[in-house]
């Protein structure tokens, strides 16, 4: 079949590295039916051929104009596509998006006209942002992780950096692989431009964010480092719940061991 992802070996890396995550988030249990979400800033793929297809959908409004976005290109999940369907076939379950020279909306190019996920505003925001700061990071990635949602439920997670200083001094990794920790995003309406600014502001101190009682949205290079950041939390969120299962509240490890860590990792904080 004719796919834009035919003969454009670097391209097809980057989508078919978003298809090996969905089949992980599907595995872990954070993508029930159709959720979360993720996109790839793909414009540096882009050859001239891709610039020259034609618009295969009619033109769509993102709802906020973003001028950093001139012309980009993404791969996005579609809206209502399931990441376990995704994994197996990326360019039925997801599509190629334009963005137009208004800067406020977009046209599907490639494969089928598939619309794309309905957190778009949350996720063009942020690639927004990043192109503006010079960022090398191309790759969004919005999921449902269990226990790390489970722990919004309580208001004390939800203070600045509680969660993410608990969550760091489970497991010594947790801060050399999620060195910026996990910020925190009051409950908001889903697909909101609304969380869309939230998140964009909460991004500047962390990779990852919690949309309160909803899922993380994170970024990075590619999907598969934005996964592992999130990986690497909900492995620190189980360690916490399996000690309160085993009937104690873990120590953690000390303040002390924390800074020895940074020191040794060179970590920003
Ligand atoms: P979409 O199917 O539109 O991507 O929505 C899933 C989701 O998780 C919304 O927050
Ligand atoms: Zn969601």
């Amino acid at each position: 079949m004719e796919s834009i992802l035919n003969n454009r070996p670097a391209l097809a890396t980057e989508v078919n590295k978003v298809a090996e995550v969905a089949g992980y988030l599907w595995q872990k249990g954070w993508a029930e039916r159709n959720g979360g979400n993720i996109t790839v800033n793909v414009t540096e793929y882009v050859d001239d051929a891709i610039k020259g297809m034609p618009a295969i959908s009619e033109v769509k409004p993102i709802g906020t104009t973003l001028p950093y976005l001139k012309g980009c290109y993404f791969y996005c999940k579609g809206t209502n596509k399931r990441m376990r369907d995704l994994a197996r076939w990326p360019m039925e379950n997801g599509s190629v998006i334009r963005i137009l020279d208004d800067c406020a909306s977009y046209v599907i190019i490639a494969d089928q006209p598939v619309l794309p996920t309905s957190e778009l505003p949350s996720h063009l925001s942020v690639h927004n942002r990043l192109i503006e700061q010079g960022s090398p990071y191309k790759a969004s990635v919005h999921t449902h992780p269990i226990e790390l949602i489970a722990m919004t439920h309580n208001k004390k997670f939800l203070e600045k950096d509680v969660a993410s200083n608990l969550l760091w001094s489970m497991i010594p990794e947790t801060k050399a692989f999620c060195p910026r920790g996990l910020g925190i995003i009051p409950y908001k309406l889903p697909s909101s431009v609304e969380l869309a600014e939230a998140t964009i502001h909460e991004l500047a101190e962390y990779d990852v964010v919690m949309w309160e009682k909803h899922g993380v949205f994170a970024v990075d290079t590619d999907a598969m480092t934005a996964f592992d950041q999130v990986d690497v939390l909900n492995k620190s969120a189980l360690i916490y719940i399996a000690a309160r299962n085993m009937g104690f509240e873990p120590d953690g490890m000390s303040q002390v061991q924390m800074n020895e860590m940074s020191v040794a990792f060179n970590l920003p904080k």
